[in-house]
């Protein structure tokens, strides 16, 4: 299995019943920042996303728009979430569907495993099923509806009805594995994280085990028991597996498996017991390593609540991209919400944090650093004569942000990361209005003083360039071209960001990285 030099990172597989809202493309964002960074500090990296397309709440939503399950999932996958990853700029090494032949084969052979080492059983089960969540509830889960579900317990995620379901069917031993979990999460303290999201599931876990019912047999969309052609899998089983199926587990080919699995999942908060209870109990029965680590992160709210399509306050990602673009998308989210806690979605404080982060705060000191070393040494970058203490204060501020903010990332802490990288941005700006080169360019004895000034801010630059660009890839390679020694962006190395010395020449920047944004659309404000 793989060392620590491997970094192979997940985002759950999406549910194709709808399209996308902002809430998913976060998931989407969160990981992939992460997924980038460790790939630009030269890390084995590998993130996987997808489509989890079975069950009932996909079944029922096919058959109300009168089309097959499976034509409704590959129009959604083809039409909406590919899409998705486009439009926020998504860099996946993979996506797999559950609907792949390599999914269901994966899935089969696992079964069948843990079938023939007596870990499934047969047996009769009653309980409240919420189709939305797809999932027993617990009587404590329900709340009272209200309008049109007055006098009836709703789900108090989805609030909408559920239904009693009968059945008999396969069940998990799952209450085995109640100690070895608890024992897990005593051990690797880093397991769940953040600690708000282990301290629930440890007290679920407290409260007690039961076995986990795994197969229906009253609709037949889903993978078929191989020992019992009646039922289907239950869709979280099922889903659960695609970490593995991806990596080539059950196939002939494993050798992605072996090189990178375990793999850190990134899931909201509200999956997270998925992932952290049923899904190590799964592996700990298949005799596999458990994950190295499930991220639980918060909600994004509008109006207080958590978003979501079926309460009506979606917000597709086009929305926010068509106006701002893909790399304002990313740099809000991951800025302005602590990654692990719900944070609240406004379309002034996206509009405010563009002017004043983005386009004043970093757009603007690009712009200023390269038009000057253009007006005064025609973009030829000269060499640095002695540093004054103000100089060192910037390379040394440099050094520590990019370790600072490393580190911030192997926490799982992007909106720490920027917030240091943002340090630099301002210390630039401080720097270049106290040193005043316009004043200094007026004076031909300060020629050597004026050059060191713009090559401490032009390396300053070129370190926040780097750094900031697993976040904004668009705008980051756009300022390589112009201060970048030829290649990409993408193949410099976070964790060596302040060595940068800057190239021979800085080329006039096309436009400004940030554009004047004249007025917001706020469909949803
Ligand atoms: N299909 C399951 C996951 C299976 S993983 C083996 C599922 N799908 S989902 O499409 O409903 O949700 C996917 C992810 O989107 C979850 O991590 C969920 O927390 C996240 N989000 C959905 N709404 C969200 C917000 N409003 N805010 C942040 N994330 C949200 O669950």
């Amino acid at each position: 299995m793989s060392d620590g030099s491997s970094f192979s990172i997940t985002t759950p597989i999406f549910y194709v019943n709808d399209v996308p809202h902002i809430g998913h493309a976060y998931t989407e964002v969160a990981a992939d920042v992460l997924a980038r960074w460790h790939r630009q500090r030269g890390d084995d990296t590998w993130l996987l996303t997808g489509t989890d397309e079975h069950g009932q709440k996909i079944l029922r939503t096919a058959s109300a728009n009168e089309v097959t399950p499976k034509e409704w999932a590959d129009r959604l996958v083809t039409e909406a979430w590919k899409p998705l990853l486009d439009t926020v700029d998504v860099a996946n090494d993979d996506f797999i569907r559950t609907t792949d032949e390599r999914h269901e084969r994966g899935v089969t052979a696992f079964l069948q495993k843990l079938y023939d080492d007596g870990y499934i059983y047969a047996g009769e089960f009653e309980g409240f099923y919420c189709v939305g969540c797809e999932e027993y509830k617990q009587p404590s889960d329900l709340v009272s509806g209200t309008g049109a579900y007055e006098g009836q317990q709703v789900c108090a995620i989805h609030s909408i009805p559920v239904e009693v379901l009968s059945e008999r069917n396969y069940f998990f031993r799952m209450s085995d594995f109640e100690q070895r979990l608890l024992d897990l999460y005593e051990s690797n303290p880093e397991f769940i994280q953040p600690d708000s999201v282990r301290n629930e599931i440890i007290s679920f876990v407290k409260q007690g085990l039961r076995d986990l019912s795994i197969s229906r047999s009253s609709f037949d969309w889903g993978i078929t028991i191989p020992w019992d052609s009646d039922h289907v899998l239950y869709v979280w089983f099922d889903a659960l597996l695609n970490y593995v199926t991806a990596l080539g587990y059950g196939s002939d080919d494993d050798e992605a498996f072996q090189r990178l699995w375990p793999s850190v999942h990134i899931v909201g908060k509200d999956i997270a017991r998925f992932h952290a209870v049923i899904w190590p109990a799964m592996l700990m029965a298949a005799g596999l390593p458990v994950p190295k680590r499930v991220f639980g992160h918060g909600w994004l709210l509008v109006g207080g609540e958590k978003m979501s399509k079926s309460k009506l306050t979606g917000i597709a990602p086009s929305e926010i991209t068509d106006t701002f673009g893909s790399d304002a998308f990313r740099y809000y989210f991951l800025r302005a919400i602590t990654f692990g806690q719900d944070g609240n979605f406004s379309w002034e404080d996206i509009s405010a944090r563009y002017q004043s982060e983005l386009a004043n705060g970093f757009g603007n000191l690009a712009s200023r650093i390269v038009a000057m070393l253009n007006r005064y040494f025609d973009g030829a970058v000269p060499a640095r004569g002695p540093l004054t203490a103000a100089d060192e204060a910037i390379d040394a501020l440099a050094k520590s942000v990019t370790e600072r903010a490393d580190a911030s990332i192997a926490e799982f802490a992007p909106h720490d990361a920027i917030a240091t990288i943002w340090e630099l941005v301002d210390a630039l700006n401080g720097y270049i209005t106290e040193q005043e080169p316009w004043a200094l360019a007026k004076d031909d004895a300060q020629r050597e003083r004026l050059a060191t000034v713009l090559v401490t801010a032009l390396r300053g630059l070129g370190t926040v360039a780097v750094l900031i660009s697993p976040v904004m890839p668009k705008a980051t390679e756009k300022l390589w071209a112009s201060i970048g020694a030829g290649g990409s962006i993408a193949e410099q190395r976070v964790d060596r960001a302040w060595e940068w010395q800057g190239a021979d020449t800085a080329v006039p920047l096309e436009s400004g990285l940030f554009p004047r944004i004249e007025q917001v659309e706020q469909g949803a404000a």
